[in-house]
């Protein structure tokens, strides 16, 4: 096989879980990418860290600029936007193919790197950036791109999720449960991106601007958080059949311009909301994510799974590393991302509350 050369940013909850599985399956991954998929670094802030799992010490650099330029793959899992970003664009600027899981900084700079990786005939990968380890960037940008997307409705974002449900199970304070959602490495490096619904919030806003071929802007999602849920209102939802989720809804509208001539919007919004407990929804739990796409032809199509977790996470990413290692055996070109539709951004804030 040709061997490529990947570049690992960051080995952290998914990095380091990355990092194994493309040592552990090296032989596998190489039948399926048709390649050597080589782990050439590893870019971190601190060399001497402990890590989740074990890796050979030589493998570790604190130098990510020169690891990026020797790479034909760079996966970055560091997470922020910067240095993400500067060394995304240093990566596909020298050629290389990416692979982030940074909803963070998709969701505020995705166009300047898709544009970037455009100009280059280079290609982003990004299907861990929402709901964890289910596959739905790929299914609404490829297998629905024929169909019309009317609504995406979902959890997605698997902190939060925990944490309601903890507290509507067994009556759990909110910060003793973030602790534990923080241990087991599913919250954002600063937590307040999961319960103030900025997380869910940049995922919306990439799956919307996926689903109806737009470009959303982050300020144009309405945000709500959880950190106003407390006991007393997690009882109250149950007494009346209820729980309490953390729901990213993005729909198409049909409005009218100003002539009053029929036109199209979109919303997109992220707020906790009373699903009923008969609803698919009420029953996901732990940091599950599931997510409901509603197209004009295929109907209603569910997806659903480990929306958080390093090694769950790190299946996203190796899939993309395949992807992105069998394009660059075939030499192919970047699939741009469709942002014609341009459709207008409106807000409407909370307009359903139960579901
Ligand atoms: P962590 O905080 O656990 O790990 C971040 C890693 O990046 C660490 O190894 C850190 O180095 C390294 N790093 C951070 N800043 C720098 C820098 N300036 N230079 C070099 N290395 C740096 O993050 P996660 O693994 O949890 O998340 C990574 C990405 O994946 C994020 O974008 C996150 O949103 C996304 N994601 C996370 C999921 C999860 O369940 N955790 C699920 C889906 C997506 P050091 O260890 O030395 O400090
Ligand atoms: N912090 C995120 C979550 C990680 O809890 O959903 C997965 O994107």
């Amino acid at each position: 096989y040709r061997r490529l050369r990947v570049a690992l940013l960051g080995a952290g909850a998914v990095g380091s879980q990355v990092a194994s599985l493309l040592r552990q399956h090296a032989d596998e991954l190489a039948d399926r990418a048709g390649a050597t998929l080589e782990l050439v670094g590893i870019a971190v802030r601190d060399l001497d860290a402990k890590r989740d799992v074990e890796l050979p010490h030589e493998l570790f650099t604190t130098d990510a600029e020169t690891l990026i330029v020797s790479a034909d793959i760079v996966i970055e899992l560091m997470g922020g936007i910067e240095p993400a970003r500067t060394y995304l664009l240093q990566a596909i600027n020298s050629g290389a193919d990416v692979v982030t899981a940074n909803k963070a900084l998709l969701a505020t700079h995705g166009p300047e790197i898709f544009e970037a990786a455009d100009q280059v005939g280079a290609q982003v990968y990004y299907e861990a950036a929402a709901a964890g380890a289910i596959p739905i960037i790929r299914p609404l940008r490829d297998s629905l791109a024929g169909d019309r997307v009317q609504r995406i409705m979902g959890i997605v974002n698997g902190t939060t999720n925990y944490i309601l449900d903890r507290m509507d199970k067994e009556g759990a304070e909110f910060a003793e449960v973030l602790a534990d959602a923080q241990a087991l490495g599913y919250a954002e490096a600063d937590p307040t991106a999961d319960v103030e619904g900025y997380d869910a919030a940049q995922k919306a806003a990439i799956l919307a601007s996926l689903a109806f071929h737009t470009s959303v802007p982050l300020d144009a999602v309405h945000r709500e958080g959880i950190t106003a849920i407390d006991k007393g209102m997690m009882d109250a939802a149950r007494n009346a059949g209820y729980v309490i989720k953390l729901l990213a809804v993005c729909e198409r509208l049909a409005t009218t311009d100003a002539e009053g001539t029929p036109a199209e919007s979109i919303s997109v919004r992220v707020y906790p909301a009373l699903v009923d407990r008969e609803h698919p929804l009420a029953s996901v739990h732990g940091a599950n994510n599931a997510v409901f796409v509603q197209a004009e032809a295929a109907g209603n199509l569910m997806f659903y799974g480990a929306g958080a977790g390093g090694v769950q996470t790190a299946s996203a990413v190796l899939g993309d590393v395949v992807s992105a290692a069998r394009r660059h055996i075939a030499g192919g070109v970047g699939v741009g991302e469709s942002t014609r539709a341009n459709l207008p951004v409106v807000e409407i804030g909370q307009v359903t509350t139960r579901y």
